[in-house]
């Protein structure tokens, strides 16, 4: 019998587990839960998926940040609906992690002021994409990126912080063993944990 890992058949452990991958997510390049995928609910009530990179996951507060543009669809669709999904599969750790949760888009405050401050240049200057993300254009090429920092800079007036409140949490492992399914949902701050069939 192959050695399981610790959080195998230890509920809290599964939690924690969950948490290291998004803190790991955040940090680290490497691995599938620096990118995950983000669901919301469109505007005409679809669903909609698309890859986000994760900023920053804070167990403490249950909350994770991504960035986008406000001319963005997920932007308006977030505004309007605000409950989310994110996911994310681990195939070398055969670990999932689903999440829902409720979105916050933050402007012009200290938030995304923090956030921008530390963003990379060549991360800014994708808000200052003119037209703005999604408009239809004649050819593949017809778009413009600011040349400058400067300019960069005063597009930054398109910068949002999404901040996520995690409500539900959903913990897979794959194992030849059998797999452990593991559901967290939090209710303010009362926290309850289950075994699940997986
Ligand atoms: C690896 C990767 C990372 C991405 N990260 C982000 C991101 O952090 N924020 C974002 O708005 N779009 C990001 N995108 C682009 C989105 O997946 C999507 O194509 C775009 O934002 C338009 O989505 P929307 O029309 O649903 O708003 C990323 C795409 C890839 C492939």
């Amino acid at each position: 019998m192959t050695e399981q890992p610790p959080f195998y058949d230890d509920l809290a452990a599964c939690l924690e587990e969950a948490w290291r991958r998004l803190c790991e997510g955040a940090t680290s390049r490497r691995g599938a839960f620096h990118t995950p995928s983000l669901a919301t609910i469109g505007l005409d009530g679809a669903p909609r998926l698309r890859t986000v990179v994760l900023r920053e996951a804070d167990p403490g507060t249950r909350t994770l940040r991504f960035h986008t543009d406000h001319r963005s669809d997920k932007a308006a669709e977030i505004v309007r609906t605000p409950r989310v999904a994110l996911h994310a599969y681990e195939a070398a750790a055969k670990i999932q992690v689903r999440i829902e949760g409720r979105a916050r888009l933050h402007a012009q405050d200290a938030v995304t002021e923090a956030a921008w401050e530390a963003a990379l240049p060549m991360s800014r200057i994708c808000y200052g994409v003119v037209p703005g993300p999604g408009t239809p254009i004649p050819a593949g090429d017809a778009y413009a990126m600011p040349d400058d920092e400067e300019k960069a800079a005063r597009d930054r007036e398109n910068f949002r912080v999404v901040l996520v409140t995690v409500e539900r949490l959903e913990f897979l492992y794959l194992a030849f063993e059998g797999h452990r399914r593991a559901r967290f949902s939090w209710d303010g701050e009362e926290m309850s944990g289950t075994w699940l069939v997986p």
